[in-house]
């Protein structure tokens, strides 16, 4: 019989850290029930302390979602975990997730401390947790650098103080594969009591080694992995779900099983690069958009006569649909508000059906065929409704040997403005028509452009980082126009300016 390995996603934890692509509650509760569908054994909701909109969404996910386990994190402090505890209230199955560094660097450094302390400080959280639940996860973080001596003895006070599953980072993604699998084993070895707790993995991919190192975890002994959809992540982001789950059903010999219902990988991919407006890097595994594309000539030949020359798995096992229905100008409300359902996006108010639906058939109009991509960018514009500044039109004369000219037209909370600019290119002259109309101090920091799928006419994204007031902000816009995009992407950063 298949052992069972637990499947912690932490998407909307330590994947939302990521600059740029946090979500509001909504949102998040989309890819929660996303992630229940999916067969995820523990989502972590959110860091229940650091913001009233984190607690506020570990408390909806609560209300929810059924079936998974919900996991608020908390440093080992006790206003934390009374934080955690409140947020976590309706949830049918909870979990804390404490912890501290457990390196010496940490200890040192973040802690001005010393190893006994520590062990003090875990011992006492845990204790604490386990007031109020049943269920408690201790992280070691930077156990990925702490000596396996040292960190045996942390696990061992942790789980005679109460712990259910220890998690054991490679926070900063510095292990080799061979050396993360003997920390596990060694705390297989030479924990008291090992055999009460689940261990976990939590591997981040600074060096491209997050998958890896948590299959090693796996073959090693633990039997939770913490993972995220897409690999997203802290800098260089976690071990994706979609690897870990697809290298189990590929390998069958490894003799470990998950929950996960793999045809319900790429919907869900789909969804968080939308929501979080995170574009998949084309050749990611699994889920890039050249994962299952044969283009040599060779290999299209190998596939053609035996689909097993070249493929190790089928397409329709992550969820790939080959059947899709195209959606074209002629298609009805209804067979868009099917494919909707197909990708997650289940939404009850007919108005807003009708409103995505009409700029569904201006899109069809400008597009021979408007692909899922296409379709996540209309349903994710309309979370835009309540912003302040919105593009009213704008007009873009360009071409070679002239500067450009774009005069742009602004509703700002309901009233009306316009102004023209010339610039080196339609969109320096449409970014200086509408800083005429905003007037702020604005600094375009970072400028990205990405077509999505295939053809002239597809739509365009523009991802933006603007400076203003000393801070960051983060936009992004889609349109078959590539000016107008960006010029939408400037604005979506406008609407999220902290106005002292
Ligand atoms: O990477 C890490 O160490 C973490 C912990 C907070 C679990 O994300
Ligand atoms: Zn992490």
């Amino acid at each position: 019989m298949s052992d069972r390995l637990f499947i912690f996603d932490t998407t909307l934890r330590d994947g939302e850290q990521v600059p740029g692509c946090q979500l509001n509650t909504v949102e998040k509760i989309q890819v929660a029930k996303q992630l229940e569908a999916l067969g995820v054994d523990v989502i972590e909701a959110g860091f229940p302390i650091s913001s009233p909109g984190d607690f506020n969404s570990v408390r909806e996910i609560s209300k929810a979602v059924t079936w998974p386990t919900i996991c608020a994190l908390t440093r080992a402090v006790e206003k934390d975990i009374d934080v955690a505890v409140d947020s976590l209230k309706y949830a049918k199955r909870k979990r804390i997730h404490t912890g501290i560094g457990t390196s010496d660097l940490h200890i040192k450094y973040k802690f001005n401390s010393n190893r006994e302390e520590i062990i003090e400080r875990a011992v006492a959280a845990v204790k604490y947790a386990r007031r109020f639940v049943d269920d408690v996860e201790f992280y070691a973080e930077d156990a990925g650098r702490t000596d396996n001596e040292y960190l045996a003895r942390v696990v061992e006070a942790v789980i005679k103080a109460g712990a259910t599953v220890v998690n054991i980072p490679d926070t900063t993604g510095y292990c080799l594969p061979y050396e993360y699998g003997e920390k596990i084993k060694y705390l297989c070895d030479h924990v008291d009591g090992v055999e009460n707790a689940i261990l976990s993995t939590h591997c981040h991919n600074d060096l491209g080694m997050a998958t890896a190192n948590t299959l090693s975890g796996v073959l090693n002994g633990a039997r939770q992995v913490e993972v995220t959809i897409n690999g997203i992540g802290e800098r260089a982001g976690n071990t994706s779900l979609e690897e870990i789950a697809m290298i189990l059903k590929c390998h069958k010999g490894i003799g470990i099983d998950t929950n996960i219902n793999t045809t319900k990988i790429c919907p869900t991919s789909r969804m968080v690069s939308s929501l979080m407006n995170m574009p998949v890097q084309p050749n990611k595994a699994i889920v890039g958009r050249n994962a299952f594309a044969h283009s040599s000539g060779i290999h299209q030949d190998g596939v053609l006569k035996n689909v097993e020359t070249y493929e190790i798995m089928n397409p329709k096992d992550v969820g790939l649909d080959d059947n899709a229905i195209v959606l074209t100008a002629r298609s009805g409300r209804a067979a868009l508000k099917y494919r909707m359902g197909v990708l997650g996006i289940n939404i009850s108010d007919e108005a807003k059906i009708d409103k995505i639906y009409q700029e569904f058939l201006k899109l069809a109009d400008q597009k021979k065929e408007v692909t899922d991509d296409d379709i996540l960018v209309l349903a994710g514009a309309d979370r835009a409704d309540t912003r302040a500044v919105s593009l009213d039109y704008l007009q873009v004369t360009t071409g070679k040997g002239f500067k450009s000219v774009a005069s742009i037209g602004l509703d700002i909370s309901g009233q009306k403005f316009e102004e023209a600019a010339t610039g080196n290119g339609p969109v320096d002259a449409a970014v200086k028509a509408l800083k005429k109309v905003i007037q702020k101090k604005m600094i375009l920091k970072e400028y990205t452009v990405q077509a999505i799928t295939k053809g002239s006419d597809d739509l365009g994204k523009v991802h933006v980082q603007v400076e203003y007031d000393g801070n960051l902000y983060y936009g992004f816009g889609a349109n078959t126009d590539i000016v107008t995009a960006s010029v939408e992407a400037y604005i979506d950063c406008i609407n999220k300016f902290r106005i002292k």
